[in-house]
């Protein structure tokens, strides 16, 4: 396994790798979760890139960029396990060199959701992953369903743009008790761990309603806030029942498939997770 800091040296290992290459873009602090999307590159592609690369640019200036986790050691030695090739690991300058300022408009379905709570997030994320996809040229590019907006975002980008590549979403893994792996989990002491099992309960329980029968957006939105309001350790930022693809809310009766997705704060933590109901 190679690591390379610079976009020049990346360049030149990259045209060496013969066959399909798969990516797996991250910010490090690597679970379960990321190794998913590594194994999924790797059963489908010849080799595999990782970049690990917390992008100043998707965080808003209250958010947590100083303080997000890191361990680029222990992140080498899984990957390293995971037979990955090729391991991207710029510096915030070679990403950024002074004067950068072109950057990605994601248009309508990065408006609602994460896009309204985190204002330039996406245009943030839309901008680096377009980078990586220049630098690293992948056959293939992996993103997790656990940021289900994040997919939608790139998956219109890479259309609207025009990019040869193929992204492939990647079921959400989870921790024995549902909760959805993330860096940020370990931010939460253990009585906001245990409380944060709301999310997926909210979650299955719509599950559940959708199975019996349920397809009003409202009575679905109702039932997953109704589970998680009791829970006095968690203050709901949003929970939305929305169009898989527009991301516009269901108000009434919902198609053959919704978008169940729950923000929740936990003291200073601001978790996510959602389900997809019906469709494929
Ligand atoms: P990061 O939060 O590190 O996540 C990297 C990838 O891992 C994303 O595609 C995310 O959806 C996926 N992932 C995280 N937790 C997961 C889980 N529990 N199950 C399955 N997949 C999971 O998302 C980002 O970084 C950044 O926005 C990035 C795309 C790298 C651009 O900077």
């Amino acid at each position: 396994m190679q690591t390379l800091h610079t976009i020049a040296d990346f360049r030149r290992a990259r045209g060496k790798v013969a066959g399909d290459l798969g990516l797996a873009p991250t910010m490090g602090f690597l679970h379960e979760g990321h190794l998913e999307l590594v194994r999924r590159a790797r059963a489908e592609n010849d080799a595999v890139a990782v970049s690990i690369f917390v992008n100043p640019t998707q965080f808003g200036p209250a958010e947590d960029f100083k303080e997000y986790p890191r361990d680029l050691d222990r992140d080498l030695e899984l990957l390293a396990k995971e037979g990955v090739a090729l391991v991207f690991n710029p510096s915030p300058e070679e990403m950024y060199p002074p004067g950068h300022g072109t950057g990605i408009d994601t248009g309508p379905v990065s408006a609602p959701l994460e896009g309204s709570r985190r204002p330039g997030h996406f245009r943030g994320v839309a901008t680096v992953v377009a980078k990586l996809f220049n630098i690293v040229q992948p056959n293939r590019a992996y993103f997790g369903q656990k940021d289900a907006q994040q997919v939608q975002v790139i998956k219109r980008m890479a259309r609207d743009l025009d990019f040869p590549l193929e992204i492939v979403a990647v079921p959400t893994v989870r921790e024995p008790d549902g909760l959805a792996m993330s860096s940020r989990n370990i931010y939460l002491d253990p009585r906001q761990r245990v409380a944060a099992r709301c999310l997926y309960r909210g979650l299955t329980l719509a599950g559940e309603r959708w199975a019996q029968g349920e397809r009003d957006g409202g009575a679905l939105r109702a039932l997953v806030n109704e589970t998680i309001e009791p829970e006095p350790l968690a203050a709901i930022d949003y929970v939305s029942v929305a169009d898989v693809e527009t991301l516009h809310e269901l108000e009434g009766a919902a198609g053959p498939a919704a978008l169940v997705s729950v923000a929740v704060r936990f003291g200073k933590v601001r978790l996510i997770d959602n389900v997809v109901l019906g469709g494929v």
